[in-house]
């Protein structure tokens, strides 16, 4: 059994992964709008990691012998000045995450719920990979500047995206 206080804040996580998989799906919707489709291929397999991400917190509450509380996902932001300003969203809520992650992390060791701890070590990790991802993908977009061409080039490449 996990202590109420964890038990709460893995539900809330859980819930937090889910409105990633909402707002990443949310970009993907924007830039097919846009006809930037290799963009919107990249939100949209970044949707479906988050919908993973998720799914990881919820297997482990079951293991544990827990009840996964689900609660109503927020609507996400839906529009976007620039190409650009979509990623520097992307990039400032997976820096939101991080921070979220570690303060379940420092509450895990606290409560000395190692299990909860060791799980959660994982998401230390892949949050380092996403906020590079997201930062050098916004590093690139101040490069190119406004150049259309260079803007089709990054679309081809996020395209990519296996
Ligand atoms: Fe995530
Ligand atoms: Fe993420």
């Amino acid at each position: 059994m996990i202590k109420k206080k964890i038990l709460d804040a893995l539900n809330k996580q859980i819930n937090a992964e889910l409105y990633s998989a909402y707002l990443y799906l949310s970009m993907s919707a924007y830039f097919e709008s846009k006809n930037l489709k290799g963009f919107a291929h990249w939100m949209r397999k970044q949707s479906k990691e988050e919908q993973t991400h998720a799914m990881k917190i919820y297997d482990h509450i079951v293991e544990r012998g827990d009840l996964v509380n689900l609660t109503s996902i927020g609507a996400p932001t839906a529009d976007w000045k620039s190409v650009q300003a979509v990623f520097e969203h992307a990039y400032n809520h997976e820096r939101k995450v991080t921070g979220m992650i570690h303060d379940i992390v420092e509450a895990a060791r606290a409560e000395k719920d190692y299990a909860t701890e060791a799980m959660l070590q994982w998401f230390v990790n892949e949050q380092v990979e996403e906020e590079a991802q997201a930062d050098e993908i916004v590093q690139k977009l101040k490069m190119n500047g406004e150049s259309k061409s260079g803007l089709l080039v990054l679309d081809h490449h996020l395209g990519k995206r296996e």
